[in-house]
């Protein structure tokens, strides 16, 4: 595996190997099969940066599972105080009575997750919550904790597994972080 990539205009060095993402993947995978045995369980994940992580964890669960892929659209509108509106664009599955995990790749000030649980609390689901890859917990703002943490990172900008930089860098199988 290299140790220094380049993407873009960058330079990335190595931070968590593929292995060990995929450690961490496995264990995530048995824990959420555990705690959600015998539940009507719906994988929402976040499209673009979580295709890679929902694909691997998918393949680990041992319980049934649904899963949808869903894209946050944000507009300038005149209805809402902040002069944003998100709507989510995707989901297809019915929620209602479901136990829904949101699948994120990094949950970093935590912005995206709280506009989207509104979104999805609409769809009368008995439970929401947020199982992300990476956290960077000096970087949170959110109201909504992730659960299920992967990796707690600092607050620096990685690229790889899914994540871009300018939308180049997703199909590195490890994560790589800017080299300062
Ligand atoms: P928030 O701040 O809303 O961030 O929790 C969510 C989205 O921001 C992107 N993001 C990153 N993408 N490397 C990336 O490639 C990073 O270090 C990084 N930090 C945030 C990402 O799309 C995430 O879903
Ligand atoms: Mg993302």
């Amino acid at each position: 595996m290299n140790q220094v990539v380049k993407v873009s205009d960058k330079t990335f060095e190595l931070f968590i190997s593929e292995s060990e993402i995929l450690m961490e993947v496995n264990s995530l995978a048995k824990s959420l099969s555990e705690h959600y045995a015998n539940k009507e369980l719906v994988f929402v994940a976040l499209l673009n940066g979580s295709f890679m992580f929902a694909s691997d964890l998918m393949k680990q669960m041992t319980i049934p599972v649904e899963i949808s892929f869903v894209k946050v659209s944000s507009y300038s509108g005149e209805l809402s105080s902040s002069g944003e509106v998100s709507t989510l664009i995707g989901l297809s599955n019915d929620l209602s009575g479901k136990e829904v995990l949101i699948i994120e790749d990094i949950v970093d000030t935590g912005l995206t997750i709280d506009k989207v649980l509104p979104q999805l609390q609409k769809s009368n689901p008995s439970s929401i919550a947020v199982c992300t890859l990476l956290f960077k917990p000096d970087a949170f703002k959110g109201k909504e904790k992730p659960a299920y943490v992967g990796f707690a990172i600092p607050n620096e900008f990685v690229v790889g597994y899914g994540l871009d930089y300018n939308e180049l860098g997703r199909n590195l199988p490890a994560i790589y972080q800017l080299k300062s």
